[in-house]
């Protein structure tokens, strides 16, 4: 069986029960240079895939979340009303919110609180956004200059307050204590995660352990937090939001890992955002983890120093040793094992459209370009 990367990283015993140390060991298994017994991209094939569907099943539903959207961003502050339409406005994929409403459709839940708690995840997103572009010093964001460019700092970061705090207030008109428990452990985990990023910067010794928690942390939180709520909804079983959130987290995971590769080999067009910028910023990602595991000495003095400077000009010979070495593979390897792991954990749900194009998503997250 192929080694999937020469990362020397060993897998630590996770404590018994600990599924998010179990995970992460997980992934360290597909990233060690021991002979991989269990790969997951092999238990894809259990599941088979549905072809791309021709129109969107979901088109009515998000057509009605993206209207409580837009009620619910109005604010008696001109300002808070020109950033948040600015930001809002600039689109976005949606993809947290077509989980909420894609796990409730999958439990057998209709009704319009699960547009309530789709527009409330896109909004506690949006949140993190005008938040991370202020830390990240970023200045395009979703095809057009960022909010704290057009706006300032400041501003961005106090309105990235307001949508979360209009989140809160959406949660609790759901009138569920669950939902409440769901979206505050959440929030309070991103925040955790970014946190935990920003300690992070500029160090070449991150482990992939670290990176890891990071980014189950700050993005996968979320997405597992979008699936439960539609699980909370459909008053499921405690097994079943179990499987919800796993398919969530794994699902957050493998979105983050590619984020990190196009940060790479990504267009700027495309994604909306520039590429390089996590270099530019000493972000120590998987692609350079990986990369500096596989260079030879020159080249992994040459990352490091990139790291710890923030050179965004070595760019272009960065790109070319994650490439050399296969880093950006291996990256799309961890994310393409994590969407398998997504697909397996819903396998006992009913069969549904939903369902199928919950699995779906799972392929079109790692295969993605924007
Ligand atoms: C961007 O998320 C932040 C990450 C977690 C990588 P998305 O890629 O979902 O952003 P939009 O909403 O589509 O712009
Ligand atoms: C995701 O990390 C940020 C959040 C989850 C808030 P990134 O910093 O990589 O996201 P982008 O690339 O700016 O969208
Ligand atoms: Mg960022
Ligand atoms: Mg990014």
């Amino acid at each position: 069986m192929e080694k999937l990367s020469i990362l020397p990283q060993r897998v630590r015993a996770a404590p018994p029960g600990d599924t998010q140390r179990t995970s992460l060991a997980r992934l360290s298994i597909i990233l060690c240079p021991l002979p991989v017994k269990i790969l997951p991209l092999a238990s894809a094939a259990a599941t088979p895939l549905p072809d791309p569907p021709t129109i969107d099943p979901m088109a009515a539903d998000m057509q009605q979340v993206d209207r409580v959207i837009r009620q619910r961003l109005s604010s008696q502050v001109a300002l808070i009303n020109q950033i948040s339409s600015y930001i809002v406005g600039a689109g976005g994929k949606r993809i947290r919110p077509r989980l909420v409403l894609l796990f409730a459709q999958a439990l057998g839940f209709d009704g319009p609180e699960a547009h309530e708690l789709a527009a409330t995840v896109e909004f506690i997103h949006t949140a993190t956004l005008l938040h991370d572009d202020v830390v990240d010093e970023s200045s395009l964001r979703r095809g057009r200059a960022t909010s704290n460019a057009m706006f300032g700092n400041a501003a961005s970061v106090l309105v990235g307050d307001f949508l979360y705090s209009r989140a809160f207030q959406m949660m609790v008109s759901v009138q569920r204590p669950r939902v409440l428990e769901v979206l505050a452990d959440a929030t309070n985990v991103i925040a955790e995660g970014e946190v935990l990023q920003l300690m992070n910067m500029h160090d070449p010794d991150l482990s992939v352990d670290e990176y890891l928690r990071v980014i189950r942390f700050k993005t996968a939180k979320l997405f597992e937090a979008s699936a439960r709520l539609g699980a909370v909804l459909a008053d499921a079983d405690a097994a079943q939001e179990l499987a919800c959130a796993t398919y969530g987290r794994a699902l957050g995971t493998a979105f983050q890992l590619v984020d990190d590769l196009l940060d790479y080999e990504g267009s700027s067009d495309e994604l909306g955002k520039n590429v390089g910028d996590d270099l530019r910023e000493g972000k120590p990602t998987l692609p350079l983890l990986v990369a500096m595991q596989r260079a030879t000495n020159e080249e992994k003095a040459l990352i490091r120093k990139a790291i710890e400077a923030g050179e965004v000009e070595r760019l272009p010979d960065v790109i070319a040793i994650v490439r050399r070495t296969g880093a950006l593979d291996a990256t799309r390897q961890a994310a393409e094992a994590e969407a398998s792991l997504a697909r397996d954990s819903i396998a006992t749900l009913p069969p549904s459209n939903a369902r199928a194009a919950l699995l779906e998503l799972s392929v079109r997250a790692v295969h993605r370009s924007a």
